[in-house]
């Protein structure tokens, strides 16, 4: 049975079957994202090209943690693999398991644009939203990111901040206390590579990503032709601002956790 919501588009040869159109929730930005058999459709944006470029030299590298871009579809969107899994609606406390092994995914990420970023102007491309609701988990573990709209050349200091911020970081109660968080930092940064001097720049990188993200949901809130409704984008700069004050305050404890000496 078709989900309730499909509706049909003509398949490319009228011999085929017509092809059924699933929306797939969960994202903000992107209205009209939907699963065709295999593939996903996304509407067509500024970001489509370079998305298309860094997604066909990741594959040629052999990274397997992303999807294959696969073209135009008719439509003019733009066809990518659909990456089986779970994709969790929500920011919620993970384990140190989970969060390492999204480490060491973004890591190798990270590496495998080592070649391709220096002509662009940064040391990696970062993807620039790597958060749990941006990957795909398998069997309860993240195998895969996925929305690379705003992945661009950087410094990886940048998505290793957001990613400590996104699966490890809250004010929220039930997010555990938050040496408990530094300590799941740490193991991030652990898992992740990170050297002294990262190490060092982790906790000031983690208030510069939410500075950036209150800035550009303010950008959101601005625009009169968001998709996103100006009372949530509203929301959401208060959120980030809550949360920014919330690791600016305890920023000694971060440093602390990254600080102290690893397991022998
Ligand atoms: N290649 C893919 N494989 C599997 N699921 C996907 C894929 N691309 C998108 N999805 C699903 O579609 C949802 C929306 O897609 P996407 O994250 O690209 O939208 P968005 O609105 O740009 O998101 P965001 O709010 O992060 O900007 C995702 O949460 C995920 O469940
Ligand atoms: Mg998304």
């Amino acid at each position: 049975m078709s989900h309730p919501l499909a509706h049909e588009i003509p398949g490319d040869d009228v011999e085929q079957p017509l092809a059924v159109e699933q929306p797939l929730v969960g994202g903000r930005l992107t209205a009209g994202v939907v699963r065709v058999g295999d593939t996903v459709r996304r509407p067509a944006s500024p970001a489509s090209g370079f998305v298309a470029r860094l997604l066909a030299h990741l594959a040629g590298k052999g990274f397997d943690g992303c999807p294959r871009h696969l073209g135009s579809d008719q439509l003019g969107r733009d066809m990518l693999s659909f990456v089986p899994g779970h994709v969790p609606p929500r920011w919620q406390r993970f384990t140190d398991d989970q969060v390492c092994r999204a480490a060491r995914l973004l890591r190798r990420l990270h590496d495998a644009t080592r070649d391709l970023a220096p002509t662009l102007g940064g040391e990696v491309i970062c993807h620039h939203d790597p958060g749990p609701n941006n990957t795909v988990f398998r069997g309860g573990q993240p195998i895969a990111f996925i929305d690379f709209d705003f992945a661009a050349p950087g410094d990886p200091l940048e998505d290793v901040g957001y990613l400590a911020w996104a699966w490890c970081v809250s004010s929220r109660p039930d997010r555990g206390p938050v040496t408990e968080q530094a300590r799941q930092v740490r193991a991030l940064a652990d898992a992740y590579g990170l050297g002294p001097t990262g190490r060092d720049r982790l906790p000031a990188a983690i208030g510069e990503r939410l500075r950036r993200n209150e800035a550009f949901w303010r950008d959101v809130q601005d625009d009169a032709a968001a998709s996103v409704p100006r009372a949530r984008s509203a929301e959401l700069v208060a959120w980030t601002r809550h949360e920014l004050a919330y690791i600016e305050t305890n920023q000694q404890i971060f440093i602390a956790a990254l600080g102290s000496p690893g397991p022998p």
